[in-house]
């Protein structure tokens, strides 16, 4: 059983279709995730006081989510852990199936767009039955996850129709990017808000000046997409292979920059590119290493880089995103990689808002 949109009931605004227009939404979404969080003159972080003495009181936290959703929740999983706090990040079912070990001072955050996915609701219920604390991360007010559970934070994208999250999943990483500064709790947090400040106008250069469709013109026809990153990169590596493959049907995979070797590296061919996000400060010189690699196999090598390495100098296509802070910097990585997956999708003629045998929103387990 799914739940469906009718695309047809509001406008795609003169895009040809709502992962598009999406898309291009995230500046926007991204503002309307940060108003009155930030404040613009002292950089001090405010999500309530509610809010933020449950996250304040966390010693352990773990996440649950689906799909895209669970990509934002490795992405959290890595911030809230550079605060200190022991963090993890579950695949819902997987959390119902095998539960952790819960203490009085866990928080068990669920990531959902909808607030309706079956596997989400049920890991947040089995949490609740155990007497922990729960956060809600999601798009929708008054959805299930967040009246079940004790606390919600809004990530206020606005409707996303197209079945692939887009613009969420940037405004998900925002809202962890929010909740990780409460966490770390020192007042005011200047140059973290002015590089949150400067994040959608970022987003709309990258909007503006993409090379995405050049890209997949070039490899629409490859046997495979692999996906690489490491650190804040790697869950952007697995979204990015989760985008190709909802949209375009094609096979792609996403790995850890460091686990190519370990056996994905017998699938590199000529025929295979390979998408490297390097930004940032985590490891990046490794991933050139990889990347180094790849191209001794002879596989196409694109680059998704902030120019903080010479990865490009590796690479025979590069997108490009300006420089930002080490946090943040994938998320303007992961914008590229959505529009090489749409006009892969698009060139292929696949029914981008609708992919086959996919749903916005599951609600069986
Ligand atoms: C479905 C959608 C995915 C989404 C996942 C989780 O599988 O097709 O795009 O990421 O559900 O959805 P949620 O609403 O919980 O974020």
């Amino acid at each position: 059983e799914t739940v469906d949109w009718e695309p047809e009931d509001t406008g795609k605004g003169g895009y040809d279709h709502y992962m598009l227009k999406e898309i291009h939404e995230q500046p926007q979404a991204l503002r309307q995730c940060l108003q009155e969080r930030v404040d613009e003159l002292s950089g001090a972080i405010d999500l309530g006081d509610d809010l933020q003495q449950t996250v304040r009181g966390a010693e352990f936290i773990q996440l649950v989510a689906c799909g895209t959703s669970y990509h934002a929740a490795l992405y959290a999983a890595q911030l809230f852990r550079s605060q200190g706090v022991p963090a993890q990040a579950f695949v819902a079912s997987e959390y119902v199936t095998a539960p952790p070990p819960y203490s009085e001072d866990t928080l068990v955050i669920g990531i959902t767009q909808s607030g309706e996915t079956a596997d989400t609701l049920s890991a947040l219920r089995e949490a609740q039955r155990r007497g922990v604390e729960t956060l809600a991360v999601t798009n929708v007010v008054g959805s299930t996850a967040s009246r079940e559970c004790a606390d919600a934070l809004y990530i206020r994208s606005g409707p996303e129709i197209g079945v692939a999250a887009t613009k969420t999943f940037s405004a998900q990483v925002v809202a962890a990017n929010l909740v990780a500064a409460v966490l770390e709790d020192r007042g005011t947090h200047h140059d973290f808000a002015s590089a949150l400040r400067d994040l959608p106008s970022q987003v709309q250069e990258v909007l503006d000046e993409t090379n995405a469709e050049t890209v997949a013109e070039r490899f629409v026809d490859s046997e495979a997409f692999f996906f690489i990153g490491r650190g804040y990169d790697y869950p952007v590596a697995l979204e990015g292979a989760l985008k190709m493959k909802e949209i375009t049907y094609e096979h792609a995979e996403g790995f850890a920059a460091g686990e190519l070797k370990h056996g994905p590296l017998a699938l590199v061919t000529s025929e295979t590119p390979v998408f490297a996000v390097v930004t940032g400060e985590t490891g990046s010189k490794k991933t050139v290493g990889n990347v180094k690699e790849v191209e001794a196999r002879s596989a196409p090598v694109v680059a998704v880089t902030d120019g903080r390495t010479d990865v490009g100098r590796y690479a025979d296509e590069v997108l490009e995103v300006p420089e930002t802070d080490s946090r943040l910097a994938p998320v303007l990585a992961n914008v590229q990689l959505q529009l090489v997956s749409y006009y892969v999708a698009e060139r292929l003629g696949r029914n981008i808002d609708k992919p086959r045998n996919l749903a916005k929103s599951v609600t069986v387990e």
